[in-house]
């Protein structure tokens, strides 16, 4: 039997938005492997999330692949990965209604409840992004718009992970965190504006020295730089254009199609699994081959 059995490992999933986000079906092949699934999502959208995961509407997206039943998950935390700690939340954030209903939603706060409550953290997954100037080229990019998509989409995995560090030590075969990248952060990406393709850069940078970092704890940290994929929020950036950008990367890979989110949510599983016990600090390319092309 090859031995991917995660039985009471305790994965904690960000980035969950709807039923297409990558995340969600990271989540669905996680829970397929047996770990328990805590969510922390987006203060705006646990509402959303809480429904997709109990509307009857919903029932097929949240079956699990190999016959293992249905997606279910242990809880879900609101989480804003823009803030650290509560300290760092102004004031017309704190008093928004929904944000209100929340006591904790830092990073922080959010790591730590789940540390407790859960008795330690074997896995994390990060597949946060978010520039609110994603539509303009890097060349029209603000000051303040670059600095939030890089705090928000690359800062919050070392953020997180130093607060996770005390909740991964100590785990039975170790922790490990696999976050989400995109190839707009090595090569031009002409869309990938807004400050996104600096966020994957940094993220890129940061996922290895987080690696080093904790790499005497026994936690890996990877990465999974994605081929392009029409998630319903990147379906609505753009319309239309994120289509050509998966025709155009499908019709010049060697595998000269477009990749399924599944195939995403496979690779994390091996990556968190102990056949990848001395991978760490890595970018796995899963994008049927696109980034090796030169033309
Ligand atoms: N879709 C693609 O083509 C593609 C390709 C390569 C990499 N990626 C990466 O995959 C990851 C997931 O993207 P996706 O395509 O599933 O889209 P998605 O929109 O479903 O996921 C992004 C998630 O980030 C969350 N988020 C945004 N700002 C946040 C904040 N301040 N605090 C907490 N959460 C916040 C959103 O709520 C959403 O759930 C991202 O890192 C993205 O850059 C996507």
């Amino acid at each position: 039997m090859i031995p991917i059995d995660f039985t009471n490992k305790v994965a904690l999933v960000t980035g969950v938005g709807d039923n297409e986000s990558f995340a969600w079906h990271i989540s669905k092949h996680l829970a397929a492997a047996g770990a328990k699934i805590v969510l922390a999502c987006h203060p705006r959208v646990v509402g959303i999330v809480e429904s997709f995961l109990t509307r009857e509407l919903d029932q097929e997206s949240r079956m699990l692949p190999y016959g293992r039943g249905e997606l279910k998950v242990e809880k879900i935390f609101a989480c804003d990965a823009s803030y650290d700690t509560m300290d760092d939340v102004p004031p017309e954030v704190k008093s928004d209604r929904r944000y209100a209903k929340f006591a904790d939603y830092s990073i922080q706060g959010t790591i730590d409840a789940v540390g407790k409550e859960f008795g330690g953290i074997d896995i994390l997954i990060h597949s946060i992004a978010f520039s609110r100037e994603i539509t303009k080229s890097a060349k029209e990019t603000t000051r303040k718009g670059y600095m939030e998509a890089l705090g928000i989409s690359a800062y919050s995995l070392t953020s997180m992970l130093r607060a996770a560090e005390p909740y991964m030590t100590g785990r039975d075969g170790g922790a490990c965190a696999v976050g989400l990248t995109y190839l707009g952060g090595e090569k031009v990406v002409p869309y990938y504006g807004g400050g996104m393709s600096t966020a994957k850069a940094a993220l890129q940078i940061d996922a290895a020295q987080l690696a080093s970092s904790l790499g005497p704890k026994n936690i890996r940290v990877n990465l999974i730089s994605a081929g392009p994929y029409a998630s319903r929020a990147a379906r609505s950036i753009r319309p239309g254009e994120m289509e050509k950008s998966i025709e155009y990367a499908a019709s010049r890979s060697p595998l000269p199609r477009a990749i399924e989110p599944e195939e995403v949510a496979n690779a994390t599983v091996f990556l968190c699994s102990p056949l990848a016990s001395a991978i760490t600090a890595q970018v796995l390319y899963v994008d049927c081959g696109y980034n090796v092309m030169g033309v």
